[in-house]
């Protein structure tokens, strides 16, 4: 039995008038200062004086959101006492807001309570307020995923460890995917996110949980993202490319909120943790070296090289009689292909931490990987050794060969 998992999904140009149709008077809107500055808020609150509905605003999420932003935000939430709360951003603000969500329909839990208790999988959440995601951004897929990531202060490793928490009450009730939000992108988060959504993409396809829906929703998402990335990165104002980039986020935050990302976005989540780069960057790096190392799993029963030969052939890029393993290596390529294409970095040596910084730090980086628990989705279990050289050769830019 599968249970598949969804907002209900508002999409296109001027999608943002659905508002008119989400019950409740009074808005709790959370957002960052640079929404703000960008005037995305505004396109918003315009809107939402025009259907005569009450705002309150938080805009005090910051990247890698932590545990007492959260509880901030929380607080503001109580004594406002909304009927919707609107996300208005990036997957920070919209895990900020979906974490005040859960927490202002489930007082008596915290979130280390929510992950996978089976007791509140038969809570719902929207009872006293509906959820609606606007992102900003094309990548996250936070708008219509079951998780959410925080930071949270480990003194005996020095570390803010970022928690992955997942629970069926965190997705939104409503994600309305607007491609006027993602305009304002730069070319670089343009690039950063659109390489988050391709990770969810891949890495779901070879999950150990993948499914025929999130197959299907993966292979779309590619053929979009392949095709409207870099239209979207050399040209920002091309409404096509941005509307096609913000669709395939949310298409491929379906697929992979279904079926998870897994080993890359363990590495990425301890990378970021330590040294603090984006959190795209860090995925969309490790990607090729995290699918080759699952094409060479030594289990013969493994399938990600028929998975991504197949995906390979149904998308064109090689010939239906060509080897299957080959045929796999083609999406290597491909995803070369499109880093170089955007000026996107291919090695961890490129994100200015030194190669002292990792020797030093990678006991750590390997502890928290066994931390994250969407590493058990993956078709390969690296060892302490594994995870280490996946470290390295990332950084070395080095074709993995074990
Ligand atoms: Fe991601």
């Amino acid at each position: 039995m599968w249970f598949f998992y969804s907002p209900s999904i508002i999409y296109g140009e001027d999608a943002l008038d659905f508002l008119f149709r989400v019950p409740g008077e009074k808005c709790y809107i959370v957002t960052d200062k640079i929404i703000e500055e960008l005037g995305l808020l505004k396109i918003l609150t315009d809107k939402l004086d025009e259907l005569g509905k009450q705002y309150e605003i938080f805009d005090e999420v910051v990247p890698d959101p932590r545990e007492n932003g959260v509880i901030k935000s929380k607080e503001k939430c109580f004594a406002y006492q909304p009927d919707i709360i609107i996300a208005l951003g990036g997957g920070s603000v919209i895990d900020t807001a979906k974490a005040t969500w859960a927490l202002y329909e489930l007082p008596q839990f915290t979130l280390d309570e929510l992950p996978l208790n089976p007791e509140l999988f038969k809570i719902n959440t929207g009872i006293k307020a509906k959820m609606v995601a606007i992102p900003t951004t094309s990548g996250t897929g936070a708008d219509v995923s079951i998780g959410i990531v925080i930071s949270r202060y480990e003194e005996s490793d020095n570390v803010w460890r970022k928690m992955e928490i997942p629970h069926s009450g965190l997705i939104p009730t409503y994600t309305i995917v607007d491609p006027i939000f993602p305009m304002e992108m730069p070319p670089k988060l343009t690039a950063d996110t659109g390489f988050d959504a391709l990770a969810h993409s891949l890495e779901n396809i070879v999950s150990v949980w993948r499914n025929d829906i999130s197959d299907a929703l993966t292979l779309k998402a590619v053929e979009l993202i392949f095709k409207y990335l870099p239209v979207a990165y050399k040209d920002g104002k091309n409404m096509e490319a941005r509307d096609k980039m913000h669709l395939a986020a949310t298409v491929a935050g379906l697929a992979f909120s279904n079926s998870m990302a897994h080993l890359g976005h363990s590495l990425g989540h301890s990378w970021g943790a330590v040294f603090h780069t984006p959190h795209g960057t860090c995925v969309g790096i490790f990607l090729p070296y995290v699918l080759e190392y699952c094409m060479n799993n030594p289990d013969e029963n493994d399938k990600t090289t028929e998975i991504l030969g197949k995906m390979a052939k149904q998308l064109g890029w090689a010939k239906w009689d060509m080897d299957i393993k080959k045929a796999a290596y083609v999406v290597i390529d491909k995803i070369n292909e499109l880093q170089k294409e955007i000026g996107f970095p291919h090695a961890l040596e490129e994100t200015q931490v030194s190669r002292a910084d990792l020797e030093n730090n990678l006991d750590k980086l390997v502890s928290l990987c066994f931390q994250s628990p969407v590493c058990t989705a993956g078709p390969r279990s690296p060892s302490t050794e594994e995870w280490k050289k996946l470290f390295i050769y990332a950084y070395d830019g080095k074709n993995v060969d074990f």
